[in-house]
């Protein structure tokens, strides 16, 4: 039996008070849409064609994928309407599955449990709430047996009392969809085209609805507003955090951690409250992250210590380091092992060598540092001359005294020690003390200034 997903996408989303179409605005690292094709990848489908309409081409340019089809829904006349778009694009399919772009946190599991209950039959997924208003509710006959779906603004007072609503998503077979689709009308409340009137053709028709509910009632809560937006963001973030729980990571409060992406660790990794984690993170065994922290797409090795309110982003760091407080890794920076990085260190597209330290306010930008080199606080490299980047090249055991100054291009040979205060534009010699400093002199009977009575 082969399965064709349809998700309707092509809704305003005017509550969300925003230039961006509704289905583009993200939870996690993802957009709404791109989460349910996420989700409907993974059952395999046939086919998966997305109805779009308002900011069409916005939606389409944003969500790459050559595996899916795009019907376009100029007029939004109602979901039985979206529906009919993409019945040319699923002509070879038996059954059709519809989700919601704005419904981002439907799970493959709750869909393959409505798929087999349906069998090739038609299947609804509803979910039963304390406070059902909003949402089209679901009639039953006496004997249980689904009658019909009756929208909230076309309910009698008793209907509207009915707690068990239709979450939209449902499993249709697709000859009889065809048909039903064609006798649809719009005469109702919202001069709409209903897709829920077709379940009521099909029960007479004789037909069965079978009806399953998903785990979790979040999973068919949709984003209309910026509200129902951040409230999903957390059951994205408590669903992530509890996976990766699950799977040995400690997280110090599961409610202030946020993954922006992917994040895969070893054992006896522990995160401290507020670390966000953005696009592909990996962590090694025992490593630690302080409070505060934000790590973008970086490999952490074994047994790094990542102290409180760091900002590590593109970079490596080597095993047994430690890194911060505020400390600032940009793009390219890569610690071979056992380094120390301090407080108020940037250091970008640079190569530490194995144990060397950087302890104190400095930065670091298009170097390569040997290793068991100390650079003492204050020092810059001056990488930048204004036009062009330059490299600094700092040999094996150097030791370069606080408040140096490296102008780019120049090298600094192994064992050299740079003194404090000091310029250097001009290579440094292994082995040697290099220094710029003005002698220093003392005035004899010298004094301050008083001030000046008038
Ligand atoms: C719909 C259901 C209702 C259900 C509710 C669940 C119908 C008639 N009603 O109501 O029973 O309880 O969803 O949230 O189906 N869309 C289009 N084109 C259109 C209209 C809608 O693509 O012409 C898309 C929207 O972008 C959205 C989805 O279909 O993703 C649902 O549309 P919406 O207007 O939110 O449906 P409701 O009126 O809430
Ligand atoms: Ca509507």
């Amino acid at each position: 039996m082969s399965l064709g997903i349809v998700i309707l996408a092509a809704g305003q989303g005017a509550r969300m008070k925003s230039s961006l179409p509704k289905v583009l605005h993200t939870l996690g690292d993802r957009a709404l849409l791109q989460h349910v094709i996420d989700t409907a990848r993974r059952m395999d489908p046939a086919r998966i064609v997305v109805v779009y309409g308002h900011g069409g081409e916005r939606v389409r340019d944003a969500i790459p994928g050559d595996d899916l089809v795009w019907a376009e829904q100029a007029e939004q006349l109602g979901t039985g309407h979206a529906v009919v778009q993409a019945m040319p694009d699923l002509e070879d399919v038996d059954q059709v599955l519809v989700l919601y772009g704005d419904v981002p946190l439907i799970t493959e599991a709750t869909l393959q449990r409505l798929m087999a209950c349906a069998g090739d039959g038609f299947g609804l997924l509803t979910v039963t709430l304390d406070d059902p208003s909003g949402y089209g509710r679901v009639e039953r006959e006496e004997g249980g047996e689904v009658r019909c779906i009756v929208e909230q603004k076309d309910a009698s007072d008793e209907q509207l009392s009915i707690c068990e609503v239709n979450t939209g998503i449902m499993l249709l077979p697709r000859n009889r969809l065809q048909d039903w689709l064609g006798r649809l009308g719009n005469d109702n409340a919202q001069g709409e085209y209903y897709l829920t009137d077709v379940l009521a053709m099909a029960v007479g028709e004789g037909m069965s609805v079978a009806v399953a509910q998903p785990d979790n009632p979040v999973e068919a809560e949709g984003v209309n507003n910026k509200l129902q937006l951040a409230a999903l963001e957390r059951a994205l973030q408590r669903r992530q955090a509890e996976a990766l729980m699950r799977d040995g990571l400690t997280l110090r409060d599961p409610s202030r951690f946020d993954l922006r992406g992917r994040l895969t660790h070893g054992q006896d990794c522990v995160l401290d409250v507020n670390v966000v984690i953005e696009g592909e993170v990996v962590l090694g065994e025992g490593v630690q992250v302080g409070a505060n922290t934000v790590l973008r797409n970086c490999t952490v090795h074994d047994g790094v210590q990542i102290l409180e309110n760091c900002v590590i982003e593109e970079a490596e760091i080597g095993r047994e380091s430690r890194v911060g407080p505020f400390s600032r890794l940009r793009s390219g920076a890569r610690l071979l092992g056992n380094n120390h990085v301090g407080n108020f260190v940037e250091i970008k597209k640079s190569e530490v060598g194995e144990g060397s330290k950087v302890n104190h306010l400095t930065y670091i930008g298009d170097s390569g540092i040997g290793t068991g080199v100390n650079i003492g606080a204050g020092t810059i490299t001056c990488n930048y001359d204004g036009a062009n980047k330059h490299r600094t090249i700092i040999g094996d055991n150097a030791f370069i005294g606080s408040n140096a100054a490296l102008v780019a291009p120049v090298r600094i040979g192994e064992g050299a020690t740079i003194g404090a205060g000091s310029v250097i534009g001009k290579d440094a010699p292994a082995g040697q003390l290099t220094l710029t400093r003005a002698r220093q002199v003392t005035i004899e009977g010298w004094q301050r200034p008083t001030k000046q009575k008038n």
